[in-house]
């Protein structure tokens, strides 16, 4: 089992597509164990996207970021950070295979829809950035169906 962090980005939730891109996610056998929506801060954005600072998009990745509510999960499965950038697609839409998140609803390299961590490492780093340990479930499915509860 590995956890990735996903990100659906500013754009895609002015688009109102958030439940179709979970639907995606817990199509691919994806479970989601932990959400939050946020309208992140300026600071919130530099510090997320700190390995980026250099870029020259920087700037305008952090306004995006900060322009509007977004929503942060925690993906969980077997090979979850590669199964979540495969349903993602290519960072440029332009670029990314048909039926891909990105080819279906992003409409920039920067407004490109959704985020996921791209190593073990760095999903380490940005599940913490979002979430504490009490705010990722466990969830066994079958037991869920089952009793109708999760646990943290
Ligand atoms: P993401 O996968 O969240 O990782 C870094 C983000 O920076 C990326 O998606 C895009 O939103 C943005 N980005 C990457 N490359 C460029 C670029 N060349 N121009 C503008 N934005 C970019």
């Amino acid at each position: 089992m590995e956890r990735t962090l996903a990100i659906i980005k500013p754009d895609a939730v002015a688009q109102g597509i958030v439940g179709a891109i979970v639907q995606r996610t817990e199509a691919a056998g994806l479970s989601v164990v932990a959400m939050k929506m946020a309208h992140l801060s300026r600071r919130q954005a530099e510090g997320f996207y700190y390995v980026h600072e250099s870029k020259p998009f920087f700037a305008t990745l952090v306004d995006f970021m900060s322009s509007g509510p977004a929503v942060m999960m925690v993906l969980e499965g077997d090979n979850a950070i590669q199964v979540w950038r495969g349903l993602m697609g290519a960072t440029n839409p332009a670029q990314a295979d048909k039926g891909t998140i990105r080819k279906d609803y992003a409409s920039s390299i920067e407004k490109n829809a959704v985020h996921g961590s791209d190593a073990p490492e760095t999903a380490a780093f940005e599940i913490g950035y979002f979430f504490s340990g009490v705010e990722v479930f466990k969830i066994d499915a079958e037991k869920v169906r089952q009793s109708g509860s999760a646990s943290c």
